[in-house]
């Protein structure tokens, strides 16, 4: 028995020849401690019997769903074959397993298995691509010889492997669990008048990214959205707050959450006279005064309790940026400043990639360019090691 407690896993196998090598994945959960609950294709069992897996987890394979759903901490496709593969790609729900995918909201591992020339199809690569971007984690193929007595990559990851990768999805899930989030994201706008407004150019991609991936985790997520140009993930709490004084009231409301993640990029001035109604265009400039905002961060870090984790973004460029993310760090009294060179376009505001150091008062780490979705895990895992005062 392992000493963490025993975690639910729902197993969905599918038809492929590495079926067989589910039920050893299966022996290793059990042998650890954990339920396994087998969820079969309709083709799984061509190559394997549920009878089998059932002896094996000790336990049925599911046939009635909601209970199992809820209570999961992670969902494993093992194998996961090209047809599968489609299917949730395209938010099928045609049997027991892709009802499952559809309905889960935990971490989600799955280990594909099919020929090389379907893994390389273009139509299985933007499936693939698709699965990864909703937060799927991958293990393999390998490449090496295959059913057919081709080589190539389509090759089943062996279950220790999987069963390593699906181990660090649990450890990364059980931190997060029930604790309260709050992520700020999009960039605030301050009116000129009814019509114009000084803003910035956050999409919010990075701020969602990370209300998404703390969801995944089992968190109580509250995103305070500014203007972002993505939706919102389904089913956690979103609240409007287009301005910074919107922000500010809505933040300092929810101060006392367990991790607040401030992605959202804030105006540090806003117009003293905003004036009602549109003006008219005259051919005199237009001097505009600009008040400063309050600086909410700054604010947190006053009322930051023992425990709480308070995560700062900087925007900012070059070395000279990153020395001014650290003394930022200790002037806001924050856990940890999530810094981005804005000075790259390919990163940092409304690119789909970030490249980040993460800086904290026990050290530094560089996350190399990724997905906004990646760089959010990887924000999140330091959070978690945070959280256990590792
Ligand atoms: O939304 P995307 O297009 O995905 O882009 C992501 C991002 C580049 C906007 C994001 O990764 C980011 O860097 N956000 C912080 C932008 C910012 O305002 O940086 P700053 O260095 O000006 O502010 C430092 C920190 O203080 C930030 O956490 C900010 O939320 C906070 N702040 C700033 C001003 C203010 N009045 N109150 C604040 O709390």
């Amino acid at each position: 028995m392992t000493e963490e407690p025993a975690k639910k896993i729902l197993l969905g196998v599918t038809g492929s020849i590495a079926a067989y090598k589910a039920c050893e994945l299966v022996r290793l959960f059990v042998k650890d401690g954990h339920e396994v609950t087998p969820l079969l294709t309709h083709d799984a069992e061509r190559f394997v019997t549920a009878h089998t897996f059932e002896a094996l987890a000790r336990r049925e394979a599911a046939r009635e769903l909601f209970p199992h759903l809820m209570e999961a901490d992670l969902l494993v496709l093992a194998p996961l074959s090209a047809n599968t593969l489609a299917k949730l790609a395209q938010g099928l729900a045609d049997n027991v397993l892709t009802q499952t995918m559809l309905a889960y909201r935990g971490p989600v591992v799955a280990a594909p298995a099919m020929n090389a020339r379907m893994w390389d199809h273009p139509a299985t690569k933007e499936n693939t691509a698709r699965l990864r971007e909703r937060g799927v984690e991958l293990v393999g193929p390998e490449t090496g010889e295959l059913a057919e007595g081709e080589l190539g990559p389509g090759r089943m990851s062996e279950p220790n492997e999987i069963y390593a990768r699906c181990l660090a999805a649990l450890a990364r899930g059980s931190e997060l669990r029930e604790k309260r989030v709050l992520v700020t994201a999009g960039g605030t706008r301050e009116p000129l008048d009814s019509v114009r407004f000084i803003g910035n150019r956050s999409s919010g991609k990075m701020g969602v990214a990370l209300a998404e991936e703390a969801a995944r985790r089992g968190a109580e997520v509250t995103l305070l959205y500014a203007n972002g140009s993505v939706p919102p993930p389904a089913g956690i709490e979103v609240v409007a707050t287009p301005t910074a004084a919107d922000l500010a009231r809505e933040t300092l409301a929810r101060a006392d959450a367990d991790v607040v993640l401030m992605a959202a990029a804030v105006a540090d001035y806003r117009p003293s006279e905003p004036i009602s109604g549109k003006r008219p265009k005259e051919r005199e400039p237009w001097t505009v005064t600009l008040d400063p905002t309050d600086d909410i961060l700054a604010e947190l870090g006053r009322r930051r309790t023992d425990g709480q984790i308070l995560v700062g973004f900087a925007a900012d460029e070059g070395e000279r940026g990153l020395e001014r993310a650290r003394e930022k760090l200790a002037a806001k009294r924050g856990t940890l400043f999530v810094f981005n060179d804005v000075s790259q376009d390919d990163i940092g505001f409304d690119a789909n990639q970030n490249e980040v150091v993460l800086v904290s008062s026990t050290g530094e780490r560089k996350i190399a360019k990724r997905d906004k979705r990646e760089v959010a895990v990887a924000i999140l895992d330091e959070v978690a090691t945070l959280l256990r005062g590792d």
